[in-house]
């Protein structure tokens, strides 16, 4: 081959196919380790649910906080766990974990649709009881339990496929 020509490409296949690997075993860590982070996320919420409530119930917002169609993100039962509040157009207040079971991508609110829709991968979930509508998810997304009180809405629990915790 001529030698211009090898100049140009100074990474010979070896390399090139070496730094391909390279890159590829850093993505899979990468893709490995948030999913790992997604899984202990349910874990802690299964083992919540195996060893009964390990949480404080927590005021979460005002009924004149939220619009019915609207939603408003809250973080519940750990700090660090993100939460949708909804209140459906027929004004009933629900709430629902707000990461996929999928691969953990924040779900949205969708009013017309009646879903959260998770975009990552076109997955959805029904804002009735959080069964899976469409897509990859492979469970239902946890519930928030919920309670009024007066003009306060307060987190109380989560219900996982059914269960509380
Ligand atoms: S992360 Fe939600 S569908 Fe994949």
């Amino acid at each position: 081959m001529d030698k211009n020509l090898i100049d140009s490409f100074p990474v010979d296949w070896e390399d090139d196919n070496y730094v391909t690997r390279r890159e590829f075993l850093k993505f899979g860590t990468v893709a490995s380790g948030a999913f790992a982070v997604g899984s202990v996320g349910i874990a802690a919420w299964g083992r919540a649910r195996e060893n009964g409530p390990s949480f404080e119930p927590r005021m979460i917002a005002l009924t004149g906080d939220i619009e019915p169609g609207n939603a408003l993100p809250f973080n519940f039962p750990r700090e660090k766990d993100l939460a949708l509040l909804i209140q459906k157009p027929d004004g009933e207040f629900v709430a629902y974990a707000r990461r996929c079971t999928h691969l953990s991508c924040p779900v949205v609110y969708e009013a017309a649709q009646s879903r959260l829709f998770c975009p990552c991968h076109n997955g959805a979930f029904s804002v009735e009881d959080g069964s899976v509508l469409q897509g990859p998810p492979p469970h239902p997304i946890p519930q928030i339990e919920i309670e009024i009180r007066g003009d306060e809405i307060w987190a109380i629990g989560v219900k996982l496929h059914g269960g509380h915790a």
